[in-house]
């Protein structure tokens, strides 16, 4: 059995065969539709279904929630029930940086707090990563398998790049990079992936939300804003369960004395008793709709894990948010 699957508002037709994705046949037909994961992970490949049906016989992945919050589908792990119309998905930045294979080595390591490394690679000799501010690689280990982490570095500052490691129990990764990792080490990652990037065009003023490392694409897209003398006002919500793990607090706070347009509202949801904690507590996205119940005329920037990132979607469009002008990358921690 196959279906028929349309691209909205243009002559594009293709047929999706029997136990293939949609993605898989739009690709096959040479249709430059985005993906990175293909395994319903990482949101890229979402797009509207207008009419039909689909169906995710691989069952229900971590990014499914939030793309179907949206009305979308994820086209690397849908297949039609019927014939389908639907929207071309968004298309990463433009210009499109290729993704390469590199290998780097560790420059430097930092302890944030008790769960959260900094690790600083160096590409070889001058070799410089392009990027988006906001993107993310994936450390490529042995036999295929990869570890996705955000860049928290600008593009202008790319001499190393720098990510924010949270510490995942058992994590195989993450246990080498708490437990071994050393100066020097050489690892191989590929990069840069992603469709999470600031859109510097839009007139809109920003609000930017991250729970835990969540706070790393921001940080690079942020740098890159007082970097590109962008004046729209930015506020940063930036939620994490105790004041402990608000790992790089001083950072905002510092940015909110620096740049007119930036504010920076920390939220905990669990603040230690013996903590005196004057700020915000409860869920983040909560509290950022306290301060803005319309958000209609503006851009939202989310990072985070999953169920921060679902808590908030519908909540936010219910409150007036244009879906168009919602980015955000969820991410389960790798492990
Ligand atoms: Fe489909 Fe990542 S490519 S969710």
């Amino acid at each position: 059995m196959s279906y028929c699957v349309r691209i909205d508002n243009t002559e594009l037709e293709f047929t999706v065969n029997a136990e293939e994705s949609i993605l898989d046949a739009a690709l096959r037909e040479g249709l430059a539709f985005p993906f990175n994961c293909r395994s319903g992970t990482c949101g890229t490949c979402a797009a509207k279904v207008i009419e039909g049906e689909v169906a995710y016989p691989e069952g229900r992945t971590s990014a499914l929630p939030a793309a179907e919050a949206l009305g979308k589908a994820l086209l690397c792990q849908a297949q039609p029930l019927t014939d389908l119309v639907i929207e071309f998905p968004r298309r990463p930045p433009e210009p499109f940086i290729e993704p390469r294979q590199l290998p780097c080595r560790v420059a430097r390591i930092e302890d944030l707090c008790h769960d959260v490394r900094r690790l600083y690679l160096r590409t070889p000799g001058v070799e410089r990563l392009e990027l988006f501010a906001g993107q993310y690689i994936d450390i490529l280990l042995q036999g295929g398998r990869r570890r996705s982490f955000s860049l928290a570095n600008p593009p202008h500052d790319n001499e190393l790049l720098e990510l924010h490691i949270r510490r995942i129990p058992e994590g195989e990764f993450t246990s080498y990079v708490f437990d071994e990792i050393e100066p020097e080490t050489l690892l191989r990652f590929e990069g840069p992936l992603g469709n999470f990037y600031l859109r510097e065009n839009s007139p809109n003023p920003i609000l930017m939300m991250g729970g835990s490392t969540g706070f790393a694409p921001l940080k690079g897209m942020l740098e890159h804003a007082f970097h590109a003398g962008i004046e729209r006002p930015i506020h940063l919500y930036w939620g994490a369960r105790t004041r402990g793990d608000l790992y790089l607090d001083e950072l905002p706070q510092r940015w909110a004395q620096e740049h007119e347009n930036f504010q920076y509202t920390p939220v905990l949801s669990e603040p230690e008793a013996d903590v005196d904690w004057p700020g915000k507590t409860g869920w983040v996205h909560s509290a950022l709709l306290d301060d803005y119940p319309d958000l209609d005329d503006f851009d939202v920037y989310m990072s985070g894990p999953p169920a921060m990132i679902e808590a908030a979607l519908d909540e936010f469009i219910a409150h007036g948010l244009d879906p168009e002008h919602l980015y955000y990358d969820s991410f389960e921690y790798a492990a």
